[in-house]
């Protein structure tokens, strides 16, 4: 049964399913140069299906975001280690962009991670992607560092996290 979590306008929200990872890898084939095989994307999706959602408008996949849970240590000022929300990938198909759809599935990943009990959720985002990071702003994530040469064609990351206070 699908687990529809929010529709707005023609857009709905809801949970991925098994049949949707071929939809969600060819979205991202199609928008970014990060790509991975499709055991990583069920393995996700089994872990943890709260915060593996997709965008669909009339039928048609139109974006993702998929995370994991992780421990180690914060990002801010606590203790020891934490559990860790990792936002593993996000995109909408270029010709959807600037609808909401992006904040859509940000807000309800936070939720996803959230009723895991996660102290923080983090990502790593290209320093040149205004765009994405503009929105993780929007959405109370700050800057925590700059990863020097994170990705394999030698750009800079920044890590970028936001904190829950339950
Ligand atoms: N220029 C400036 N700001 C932008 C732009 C842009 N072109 N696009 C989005 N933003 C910012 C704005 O602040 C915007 O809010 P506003 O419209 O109220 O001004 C905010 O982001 C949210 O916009 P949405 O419409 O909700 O986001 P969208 O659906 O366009 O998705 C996304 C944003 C996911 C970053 C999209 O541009 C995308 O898929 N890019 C390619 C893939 C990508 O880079 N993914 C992130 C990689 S990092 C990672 O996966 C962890
Ligand atoms: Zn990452």
């Amino acid at each position: 049964m699908q687990i529809i979590l929010r529709q707005t306008g023609e857009c709905i929200i809801r949970r991925a399913e098994l049949s949707d990872i071929i939809p969600v890898m060819e979205i991202n084939l199609k928008t970014l140069p990060e790509h991975y095989s499709d055991y990583f994307y069920e393995s996700l999706l089994a872990e943890l299906p709260e915060a593996f959602l997709v965008a669909e408008i009339g039928g048609k996949h139109v974006g993702y975001v998929m995370c994991k849970t992780e421990y180690g240590f914060s990002n801010f000022k606590k203790l020891g280690f934490v559990k860790k929300g990792h936002v593993v990938s996000i995109s909408v198909l270029d010709e959807h962009r600037r609808k909401g759809i992006g904040t859509a599935l940000v807000e309800e990943s936070l939720i996803g991670v959230k009723s895991r009990k996660c102290d923080e959720l983090y990502l790593e985002v290209r320093c040149s992607n205004n765009e994405a990071v503009k929105l993780y702003e929007k959405m109370r994530f700050f800057i925590k560092q700059r990863l020097k040469t994170y990705y394999r064609d030698g750009e800079d990351a920044y890590l970028m996290a936001i904190e829950f206070n339950y």
